[in-house]
């Protein structure tokens, strides 16, 4: 699947464009894991995954981090539908110890950064010796918040359209799309 084909027939009614084909998101988060790797070696740092979006990220990505690290889900619900709510439901993190441990925080995209920034906030509380992030997908957007922390590995900076596959959805679906599309507007 390369960025910039054709839709697949199947998916073509929801999906207009493929935005990262499946062989360039491969290459990427290969080179991601082999830069975290680097930075990690005998840290045994925590990939704080973000579900459910980065699901398919955190499984491509962990597998190409060759060096000891651990896993750990959490859930974060900013958005119903395709509309941001503006605030934070993080669940996952009680009764977790991250005191002292070097944390990564996976994302699947930073659009205002209001889930990030929430994120960053709990576990710098939790007493981490380190926290940095992770995302897949970065959108080019007026409307990121100015407390957005900085966000050490971006895979891809996409221009601000509403996506889908690769672990993101539209409504719970379209998550298990091999690619990055631009998702059709009915
Ligand atoms: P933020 O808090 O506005 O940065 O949004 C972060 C969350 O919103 C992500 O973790 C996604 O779950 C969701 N989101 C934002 N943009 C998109 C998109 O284009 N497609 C699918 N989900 C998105």
């Amino acid at each position: 699947m390369e960025s910039g084909g054709e839709v697949p027939a199947a998916w073509a009614g929801q999906v207009g464009e493929v935005l990262l084909g499946s062989a360039e998101i491969g290459a990427r988060v290969t080179a991601l894991g082999a830069e975290l790797a680097a930075a990690y070696d005998g840290k045994n740092p925590v990939l704080l995954v973000v579900l459910k979006g980065s699901f398919i990220f955190a499984a491509d990505l962990s597998r190409a981090v060759d060096t000891a690290h651990e896993l750990h889900f959490i859930r974060a619900r900013s958005y119903v539908g395709d509309v941001s709510s503006g605030e934070v439901d993080v669940s996952g993190l009680d009764g977790v110890s991250l005191d002292g441990r070097h944390v990564v925080v996976v994302e699947d995209i930073v659009d205002t950064g209001l889930t990030m920034a929430a994120l960053m906030r709990r576990i710098e509380a939790m007493g981490a010796a380190s926290v940095e992030a992770i995302t897949l997908l970065q959108k080019e957007t007026v409307r990121r918040r100015p407390e957005t922390p900085p966000v050490r590995w971006v895979a891809f900076t996409i221009p601000d359209k509403f996506v889908v596959g690769y672990g993101l959805d539209f409504d719970q679906r379209l998550r298990h799309l091999p690619f990055v599309g631009v998702m059709r507007k009915p």
